[in-house]
């Protein structure tokens, strides 16, 4: 038999892959993407040769990521839980899809991830595989072998030639996942969730501290709910986000620390990093506030924890998921326009939004004269019937009206 393994090259997955071949006695297919992780891939592609294997897959999925997973999410503005963008949720399907893709091209019967069963990455990645070949057979070794300490995997990484670099011998301090998107911390040092992240653990963000006291000014374009570019270049998805991530990395904008409810039931403490998404959801915000209807704008804000425990939970290849999808994109029709920011010590600051489409109107909005757009006695009776009930009320409930 065959399987496809999301391999990164990095030790765990190294172990997997030996442990595939011994325990399964299969051919083992890796599968390498390039999200934008920042990593060289090469490596990769060296360690799976030593260990015999003959298919090696590295993609590059950059603009496949950004443009149909982040940018998608992003037209829901997604948070979860008010604060998480999404960042690690938001690449396992992509992964998962490409790992059914490959399969289905060497014949494989079987994949499998590095994920461990305590977390939600598992659920993500099969939820994906199921979704997508519904007869997939799923390998997770982490809920199957018993290298469940740090010290049994560096042992038997050691047995079988698997290089252990200096670094990794110990308990590393943190598990880290990285993509366009964003870098996430979890575990180790960061277990107690009263203690303090270390500076020197971030990586895409200087701290709001040691950024230029001179702002960064730059406009975002959008179109239809996308962002298309950046004071005045045209720019593909992925580069986009990538230049966004340097402007906003460079002035200190993008760090969350945060307990987070896991699908699985537990509680869990991560320090994130998204300086690019965390621009771009507050320029998403500004754009919308003039391109949008007042009633299409709530309905989606209704439905953005909807969609967002979705994405979180796995459930990105489902049918409520494009339902969803479907109405958030009816509302980007007209989302089109510019909006100028200013960056400065880790605030996103929107000084200025504009658009062909804009539903803003001065001369209504205007404290001044409006020639007659809006007449104020209108509102005298639009209070008095709003007020209707509440004064049928007062009558009906004494103590009420009393209050
Ligand atoms: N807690 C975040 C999430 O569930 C980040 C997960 C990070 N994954 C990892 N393999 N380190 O989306
Ligand atoms: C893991 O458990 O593999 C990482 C954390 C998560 O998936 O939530």
């Amino acid at each position: 038999s065959k399987v496809v393994l999301a391999y990164s090259g990095g030790l765990d997955t190294s172990v997997i892959l030996k442990w595939l071949q011994e325990t399964y006695d299969c051919e083992v297919v890796t599968f390498t993407a390039d999200l934008g992780q920042g990593e060289e891939l090469a490596p990769a592609r060296e360690k799976a040769k030593a260990a015999g294997v003959k298919d090696i897959f590295i993609d590059d999925l950059r603009e496949e990521f950004v443009r149909d997973y982040v940018f998608p999410m992003f037209r829901a503005n997604s948070l979860y839980e008010g604060v998480y963008l999404l960042g690690t949720s938001i690449a396992r399907p992509l992964i998962a899809k490409r790992q059914i893709e490959i399969a289905k091209q060497v014949g494989a019967d079987a994949v499998s991830h590095g994920a461990t069963g305590k977390g939600n990455d598992q659920v993500r990645f099969e939820l994906g595989y199921y979704g997508l070949q519904p007869d997939i057979k799923v390998i997770s070794p982490w809920r199957e072998w018993d290298l469940n300490s740090r010290s049994k995997l560096i042992s038997y990484a050691e047995e079988r030639g698997i290089a252990v670099p200096q670094s990794k011998r110990g308990e590393p301090p943190f598990s880290m996942d990285a993509n366009l998107l964003h870098i996430s911390y979890e575990g180790n040092a960061l277990e107690d969730p009263w203690v303090e992240a270390d500076e020197s653990m971030f990586t895409r963000s200087v701290s709001p501290m040691a950024a230029p006291d001179e702002p960064t000014y730059l406009d975002i374009h959008f179109e239809q709910g996308n962002p298309v570019g950046i004071s005045g270049q045209r720019l593909a998805p992925h580069t986009l986000l990538t230049a966004l991530n340097t402007l906003a990395g460079q002035n200190g904008i993008g760090r969350i620390d945060i307990v987070e409810s896991r699908f699985v039931g537990m509680k869990s403490r991560g320090v994130y990093e998204t300086p690019g998404g965390t621009v771009l959801l507050t320029a998403r915000r500004a754009i919308e506030s003039i391109c949008l209807d007042r009633g299409e704008s709530h309905l989606k804000d209704d439905l953005m924890p909807r969609y967002a425990e979705l994405v979180y939970n796995g459930f990105w290849f489902t049918p409520e998921r494009l339902a969803l999808q479907a109405a958030i994109d009816a509302t980007q029709k007209y989302c089109t326009g510019t909006v100028r920011l200013k960056l400065y010590k880790g605030n996103t600051i929107i000084v200025g939004r504009r658009s062909q489409f804009s539903l803003y109107d001065e001369k209504i909005a205007s404290f001044e004269d409006d020639g007659g757009l809006y007449d104020q006695k209108d509102a005298a009776g639009f209070i008095k019937l709003q007020a209707l009930r509440l004064r049928t009320l007062g009558v009906a409930r004494t103590q009420l009206g009393r209050l």
